[in-house]
């Protein structure tokens, strides 16, 4: 029998492995800047922004210091402010609705899909009232959430669309990348993610160019000559160092993805249909990212605690829906009010993905969550 105690961690990720393949380029982009001097606004930051605006198929890229910042200052773009809604997803990472927040706008919920996780977008139009402004879809955990619904909803009402794609870089939804369907789309480039900076980073993709000159604005201080102010603004830049490292990583992302990928199919075959266990769906006529790779479990501990002890890394994303969350408890909005949302929140474990992930690595993190279905199989 082995030893599980001395058998190395499964990691959630591993990002030392990007970098000992990538070490020549990033090393040599961050030199680059340094030569240059040019640490803020300068060369590296616009060749990124074209690569990734061409990338995105999309006309206009705005690199900012996170993914927050790009909702933030993509809803004040759009003139979202005070007396405002906002309509956005339960389920998400609570800087969906902080960007809001910071906005003086409040943000209206809406409830899941339990079979994607994503917004459900029958629910939009009842949330509808005559302050919306923005819809704010999120394709969570890299899945596309119901653009062609949304769109559809918004132009009725004549509402914008911001799409959180911080989770989806390289999602296709009906032959088409993510992130060109709304207004504007936000990105994030948080270490971890699946195009992700050696810090905080972030932009705004659109094809307005009005929204990504007011964006562009914003986010150094309203101005567009030193020391003139045209409106109060930010300091949201995405660094040079930052924007050099992305450039260097961006044309490895399709192969990152496609790993992801391929990894996701391996858990899906071993994973679907088995006692206790749900993969997540993905609906027709959509590529994942698979930034995230999350089942659903009636008996969660059971599942956490046979991969603690197989020594496998998990995540839970969200523990807690934004609703419920102490930060929002001004809104009164109760247990009970976006019921899936709260299932999902007692029921997803996200399993270790990432694209160098190791197939022995894989396999572990398989027969754990096999073992842990006979446990439940055998206690019912
Ligand atoms: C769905 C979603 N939206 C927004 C953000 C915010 O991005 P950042 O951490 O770069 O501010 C994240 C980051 O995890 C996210 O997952």
């Amino acid at each position: 029998m082995t030893d599980l105690s001395t058998e190395k961690m499964v990691p959630f990720l591993d990002l030392s492995l990007q970098y000992d393949a990538l070490k020549n380029e990033i090393d040599s982009a961050i030199q680059s800047v340094f030569k240059d001097s040019s640490f803020v606004l300068g060369p590296a930051l616009k060749k990124f922004e074209d690569e990734f605006a061409r990338y995105c198929h999309v006309d206009h890229c705005v690199g900012l210091n996170s993914g927050t910042a790009a909702l933030h200052l993509a809803l004040l773009a759009m003139g979202v402010g005070p007396g405002d809604e906002v309509i956005t997803a339960a389920n998400s990472f609570i800087a969906t609705a902080e960007a809001i927040s910071f906005c003086g706008a409040e943000p209206r919920f809406v409830d899941a899909l339990l079979d994607t996780a994503n917004l459900n977008s029958d629910m939009i139009e009842a949330a509808i009232t005559h302050r919306t402004k923005v819809i704010i879809p999120v394709h969570l955990y890299g899945q596309p959430a119901e653009i062609d619904k949304v769109l559809k909803i918004a132009a009725a009402h004549k509402i914008m669309v911001l799409e959180d794609a911080c989770q989806a870089h390289g999602a296709v939804f009906h032959g088409e990348r993510v992130g060109t369907f709304g207004h504007a789309a936000a990105y994030s480039f948080y270490p971890g993610k699946n195009l992700g900076a050696a810090g905080d980073g972030g932009a705004v993709v659109t094809n307005d160019a009005e929204l990504a000159a007011r964006i562009t604005l914003l986010r150094n201080h309203g101005s567009e000559q030193k020391y003139h102010h045209d409106i109060v603004g930010h300091n949201f830049r995405l660094d040079s160092i930052q924007a050099a490292i992305l450039s260097a990583k961006l044309p490895h992302l399709d192969l990152w993805n496609k790993k992801r990928r391929e990894i996701a199919r391996f858990y899906d075959e071993k994973l679907t249909g088995v006692h206790g266990i749900s993969p997540m769906c993905v609906i027709d006529g959509c590529e994942p990212v698979y930034h995230l790779y999350v089942i659903r479990t009636a008996e969660r501990d059971v599942v956490l605690q046979q991969m603690k002890e197989m020594r496998i890394a998990s995540g839970i994303h969200y523990p807690i829906p934004i609703h419920l969350q102490p930060a929002y408890q001004y809104l009164n909005l109760e247990e009970g009010s976006f019921p899936v949302s709260e299932e999902l929140s007692k029921s997803v474990v996200s399993l270790p993905i990432y694209p160098d992930m190791p197939k022995a690595d894989q396999e572990r993190v398989v027969a754990s969550i096999l073992k842990a279905s006979e446990l439940m199989k055998s206690r019912s």
